[in-house]
């Protein structure tokens, strides 16, 4: 890219064009305001962050440099496979070393859509018995969710668009790129 990213009005990503949509000053306070709510909900409580990689990487350190509770954080992965019945793909969560039992556990997401993920994660953490399981997702599709569980900290809810920057990525790419950038409708 010849120009800055941050003054470009397209960017291609594999053969997907994406325009700006959220800059990355309107992502920091939306962000400070999901640090006030979770500090304001958890203090002296000790809370557990896991961080879902890899697209929350940046949403789990942007919002952990905003917190005064002290807390820990840690980092999961979510790898799905074909299984080998016609079940079709299992999911598996790896990288949880942390015991979970009795603790208030925060999963940090980078964006939740149809919520397949989160309630993968949620029903596995359930298993180890937590005090408490909340969300907090940098971005959530309210439109394309279809499960029950709660999204209880968002720092911007989004339409149901294909979005990429600050952690989110098409095909490995855009991870990033400064605030979000949406997806350009074809025009013609
Ligand atoms: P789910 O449908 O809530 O299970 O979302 C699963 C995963 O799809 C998210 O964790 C993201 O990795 C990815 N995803 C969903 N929507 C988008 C998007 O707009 N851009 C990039 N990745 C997305
Ligand atoms: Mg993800």
């Amino acid at each position: 890219m010849a120009e800055s990213a941050t003054t470009v009005s397209r960017v291609k990503l594999h053969n997907m064009e994406f325009t700006p949509y959220l800059s990355a000053a309107e992502l920091e306070v939306a962000i400070a305001r999901v640090a006030g709510e979770i500090d304001a909900k958890y203090a002296g409580q000790r809370p557990l962050f896991l961080g879902v990689l890899n697209g929350a990487f940046f949403f789990a350190a942007e919002l952990m440099k905003r917190l005064d509770t002290e807390c820990e954080i840690s980092f999961i992965k979510v790898a799905s496979y074909l299984g080998t019945s016609s079940s079709g793909s299992v999911t598996q969560l790896i990288g949880l070393t942390e015991r979970i039992e009795g603790r208030h556990v925060v999963i940090v997401e980078d964006i939740v859509d149809t919520g397949g993920t989160i309630a993968h994660i949620m029903e596995e953490l359930a298993e180890r018995h937590p005090a408490s399981v909340a969300v907090a997702a940098l971005l959530f599709k309210p439109d394309a969710y279809e499960r029950q569980y709660p999204i209880d900290h968002v720092a911007v809810r989004i339409p149901n668009v294909f979005v990429v920057g600050s952690g989110l990525d098409h095909d490995g790419l855009g991870r990033n790129l400064p605030g979000i950038w949406r997806i350009l409708e074809p025009t013609s």
